[in-house]
């Protein structure tokens, strides 16, 4: 199979003209200013991923209201006050010709208790955890006031220089929240029904192109499914891509999963699966053949055959890859040169069943790898996860 095929370039329905088909997925760095403003930690990470090759760069997961977080140091995008730093950050990235896009989110009920005592959503249902607080649902016109808030989001990376913006609208996040009847509970004209359940997102969409025009870019990353009992299934999702695609989406990013159940990063996939790599393979061929909206599929997707395979076939348009930009930088650049045939990343198990199932050093541990770029040094593909286990549970290692 020849990776030529993940060299093209694609021109998205506003018109940009993307240089190759492997994107970065959203990473959260977790290493903005404590204020959320970005960091000098921020523009050394993505000085070194703009050199790496990549067609797209999605910014980690950036917050609409720095009164709901989902986790410390992360970026805030309210209003102008940080628009240099947003324009700086955009030139690192954008310095070789990748794009940078933003991500923006909110988590709703899936932000930790020691950063939001008081979360909302859409409906009162707590997080199975003493973790989180039970959330309150919002008001209608809070639920107004996010959406502007979402545009405004949008705009600003416009008015950095950025060349899109993502809604984050997978893993169980506030968008999540609303469409998954488990977590919606709404009586009125935001719940109930699936149409109403995706009424905020379409909302957002809606807001965010009014605020930024016809020529931005603008996608959504969003589940396959919950991979949850009760919650929003593959035939909602797909009922709801094609309303994104009926309003003229740009790139449509399919993932899986909550932090709940962590289908997004593999966890109690299964073997046949995570071989296979494209952990949602199955679905973004059935969503093909019924949308015309550009496709990005990732989660899993390990070797430049099975990129090249999945373009060549046309049964997407962009690979996106995750922990593997925490781990080789330059992964696009050395997967489309050949020089990589295979981008597999530690596996990261301890042995204990009860960790390995949950997935839960999966994040942190690709974060401190993120940490380290940002103060100039390699990653370090030996870090111990006993070492992570300890610095994020407090808790020694079981002997
Ligand atoms: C450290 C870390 C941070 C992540 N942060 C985000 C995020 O901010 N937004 C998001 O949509 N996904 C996030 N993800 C999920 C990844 O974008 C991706 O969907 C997942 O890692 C699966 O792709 P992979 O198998 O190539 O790693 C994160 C994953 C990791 C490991």
């Amino acid at each position: 199979m020849s990776i030529e095929a993940l060299n093209q370039p694609f021109t998205l329905p506003s018109g940009i003209t993307v240089k190759n088909r492997i994107a970065k997925s959203a990473l959260s760095e977790g290493i903005a200013e404590a204020n959320g403003r970005p960091s000098e930690a921020l523009f050394n990470l993505y000085d070194q991923w703009g050199k790496g090759g990549a067609g797209i760069l999605f910014s980690g997961n950036v917050m609409v209201d720095k009164a709901h977080l989902v986790n410390a140091n992360v970026m805030i995008a309210e209003d102008d006050e940080f628009l240099d730093d947003f324009t700086t950050l955009a030139n690192k990235a954008q310095a070789h010709g990748s794009h940078l896009w933003m991500q923006i989110n909110h988590p709703g009920r899936q932000a930790p208790i020691y950063l939001d005592k008081a979360p909302v959503s859409a409906s009162n249902v707590g997080m199975p955890s003493k973790l989180y607080v039970q959330p309150k649902p919002l008001t209608e016109a809070e639920i107004y006031d996010l959406i502007d808030r979402y545009g405004t989001a949008a705009l600003i990376a416009k008015k950095s220089g950025m060349k899109g913006a993502q809604i984050h609208g997978a893993h169980g996040y506030l968008v999540s929240q609303f469409l998954s009847p488990l977590t919606n509970l709404r009586k009125d004209k935001w719940g109930g029904s699936l149409e109403n359940r995706a009424r905020f997102v379409l909302e957002i969409y809606r807001d965010m192109r009014k605020k930024v025009g016809p020529d931005f870019p603008l996608g959504i990353k969003i589940n396959s499914a919950d991979f949850q009992r009760g919650a929003f299934t593959e035939e909602e999702s797909m009922e709801v891509i094609q309303m994104l695609d009926a309003e003229g989406m740009d790139l449509i990013e399919v993932s899986g999963g909550t932090y709940e159940r962590a289908a997004m990063v593999g966890t109690q996939q299964k073997e046949s699966t995570k071989k296979r790599e494209a952990y949602f393979m199955d679905f973004i061929v059935k969503v093909r053949e019924k949308i015309k909206s550009p496709l990005m599929l990732t989660g899993g997707f390990r070797t430049a055959a099975t990129m090249a395979a999945a373009i060549d076939n046309k049964e997407l348009d962009f690979v996106g890859l995750g922990r593997p930009f925490c781990v080789f930088p330059n992964v696009a650049k050395d997967l489309l040169s050949g020089e990589m045939t295979d981008c597999t990343v530690p596996d990261l198990l301890t042995g204990v069943d009860k960790i390995d199932m949950t997935g839960m050093l999966q994040t942190p541990w690709h974060q401190f790898q993120l940490v380290r770029m940002g103060k100039g040094l390699k990653p370090d593909p030996n870090m111990d996860v006993w070492e992570v286990y300890e610095k994020v549970t407090g808790r020694k290692r079981p002997v």
